[in-house]
């Protein structure tokens, strides 16, 4: 028996769950035909501002034993480069999905713009707001602002019909789940995205008594293997709260089938690889398809289906 990755996500027919975490390999056209290339189930563009944006001075991405620290600062080469290259991948690829588009603006009015811009595109694809980066200083990240949560949402749901997703920042209390699920639960969104890197932390070069990154004196983003326990959380909270309509991108110290396994086992339906990704570059899709076909049929899973969700309590 040979395990089928096969996934379903928002009536779409993916070949396996893996996708890139917007912000890795996917800043220029090269680097996303890359990852169409690849063996990816699906692919996501950086996140864009309107205008292009150089971001945070560098050094500003660093790699540790057990993952990543970053404050990359939204560098992305502006809405209507992405805008672009979606709409000429549809037409040059009509039976394949087009890419996830990633879109942060720095305010609301900038958030309701790109949406707007979307909305009224030929752009069929699947549409991710981001509410969630960590890096930019002097704007708190949105999704901890509960009423600003709701207020974009509700703006943006009076005109945008397309599906769209959210990409939230981890949270850390069943107070806040509880919180952020009665707003999510009151519009039609089609995923959240948990979680986006775990904001302001700070990793230390002792032998230099030094940060590691420039931005922010050092403060950044936190991925890979020290974020897997809080992603894997995330996760189960808001697939066992969420209304089942609302589907889970699960995000977060994915490196292993293992770790894919985990994520599927607590409700994600895709699944998003950042640190790992910007470490081995997009070969990384063979191995970890391999090795999560390995597991289910070690285990005797023919599909995702049959474990998806299915964590047991003791
Ligand atoms: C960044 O560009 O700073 C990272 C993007 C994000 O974490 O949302």
């Amino acid at each position: 028996m040979s395990a089928s990755l096969h996934t379903s996500f928002l009536h779409s027919s993916y070949d396996n769950p893996f996708m890139n975490a917007s912000g890795v390999h996917c800043m220029t056209t090269k680097e996303l035909e890359e990852l169409s290339e690849s063996k990816a189930g699906g692919f996501i563009t950086k996140s864009a501002t309107t205008l292009q944006r150089d971001g945070n001075p560098e050094p500003r991405y660093f790699s540790v034993p057990l993952g990543s620290i970053n404050s990359m600062g939204l560098p992305n080469a502006g809405f209507e480069y992405y805008m672009s290259y979606v709409l000429d991948y549809q037409e040059k690829n009509p039976n394949l999905n087009p890419p996830f588009f990633s879109v942060a603006g720095m305010s609301v009015e900038e958030n309701l713009k790109l949406l707007r811009r979307i909305q009224d595109s030929e752009f069929y694809g699947v549409t991710e707001l981001n509410l969630s980066c960590p890096n930019v200083p002097g704007k708190p990240q949105v999704a901890y602002d509960f009423e600003l949560t709701k207020e974009i949402l509700t703006k943006v749901f009076e005109f945008f019909k397309k599906p769209l997703g959210v990409k939230l920042p981890p949270y850390f209390d069943f107070a806040h789940f509880n919180i952020m699920t009665d707003i999510l639960n009151q519009f039609p969104l089609c995923y959240v995205n948990c979680i986006n890197s775990i904001g302001n932390g700070l990793y230390i070069d002792s032998e230099n008594e030094s940060v590691v990154i420039r931005p922010k004196d050092g403060f950044g983003g936190i991925g890979g293997d020290y974020v897997k326990p809080t992603a894997l959380a995330n996760v189960r909270a808001f697939y066992t709260r969420l209304n089942p309509n609302i589907k889970i991108i699960g995000t977060g110290g994915i490196r292993s089938g293992q770790d894919a396994f985990e994520h599927l086992l607590c409700g994600a339906t895709m699944l998003q690889v950042g640190t790992e990704l910007y470490k081995e570059g997009p070969s990384i899709f063979d191995r970890l398809e391999c090795e999560l076909k390995d597991i289910m049929n070690k285990k005797g899973y023919a599909t995702i289906d049959e474990f998806r969700g299915k964590l047991k309590g003791l």
